[in-house]
């Protein structure tokens, strides 16, 4: 199973995608994670990215596309498949992503698009959590910690992403109108299956909805 969850920042595209890599037993990759990892080990590459990050912009296509190259040249990708979250998010990234995919003889099998209304999704953003710990994601609306700012699972400090500001969040839904958005119409005119699923509700009603959308054999 090689998948693409596209959607706006918000969507879910973490939370669902992380239960999908579960449920399927295969790696998820999520770009703007990897970016972060690159920040905190203070390479070259994360000082780059961080100048864009900060202010909601995309960080350049070829050092995003760097860093799926070298994901999906792990040795549990090429085995398995994997799940792409948060990338492609240009046209320039989903030509790039066919041409890696073709060298190694491989497809996209679905590309699911998480649908959600633009005020629901500054309140998703604004109102999450994140643990410096172990990176569990939390919802002081739908999924609050048992402990104000403290992580269930590892007892770690929760924080407010630096991005999930809300003058951020706006700044980042108009780069995904404008960068984005314009793929969902773009897989729909190429071959690759496209679901294009409502992700209101529960996260567990959204997740019932993604599973018949793309199984998982
Ligand atoms: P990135 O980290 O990818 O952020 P994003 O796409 O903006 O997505 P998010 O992580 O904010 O949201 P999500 O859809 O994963 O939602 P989540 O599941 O967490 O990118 C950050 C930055 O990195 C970009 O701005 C850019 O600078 C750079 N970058 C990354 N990739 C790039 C690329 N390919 N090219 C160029 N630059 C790139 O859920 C959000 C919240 O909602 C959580 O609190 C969650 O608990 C809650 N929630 C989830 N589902 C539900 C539900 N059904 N109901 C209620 N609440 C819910």
């Amino acid at each position: 199973m090689n998948i693409v969850l596209l959607g706006p920042p918000g969507a879910g595209k973490g939370t669902q995608g992380e239960r999908l890599a579960e449920r399927c037993g295969i790696p998820k990759y999520a770009t703007g994670d990897l970016l972060r990892d690159a920040i905190r080990l203070d390479i070259p590459l994360g000082r780059e990215a961080s100048r864009y990050m900060d202010s909601g912009e995309l960080v350049p296509d070829d050092v995003v596309l760097r860093l799926v190259r070298e994901a999906l040249e792990s040795p549990s990708s090429a085995r398995k498949g994997f799940i792409l979250d948060g990338f492609p998010r240009t046209q320039v990234q989903a030509v790039g992503l066919q041409a890696l995919l073709e060298e190694k003889g491989l497809e996209l099998d679905a590309v699911v698009f998480l649908d959600v209304p633009e005020e629901e999704l500054v309140r998703r953003l604004t109102g999450r959590r994140v643990c410096l710990g172990c990176g569990a994601v939390y919802s002081v609306r739908t999924n609050a910690p048992a402990a104000a700012d403290t992580c269930d699972e590892c007892g770690g400090r929760l924080e407010i992403r630096a991005d999930d500001r809300e003058e951020i969040v706006r700044s980042r839904l108009r780069v995904y109108r404008e960068s984005t958005q314009p793929l969902v119409e773009w897989y729909g005119r190429s071959s690759t299956s496209l679901h294009e699923l409502a992700a209101v509700g529960s996260v567990d009603e959204v997740y019932d909805r993604l599973l018949s959308a793309v199984g998982c054999s």
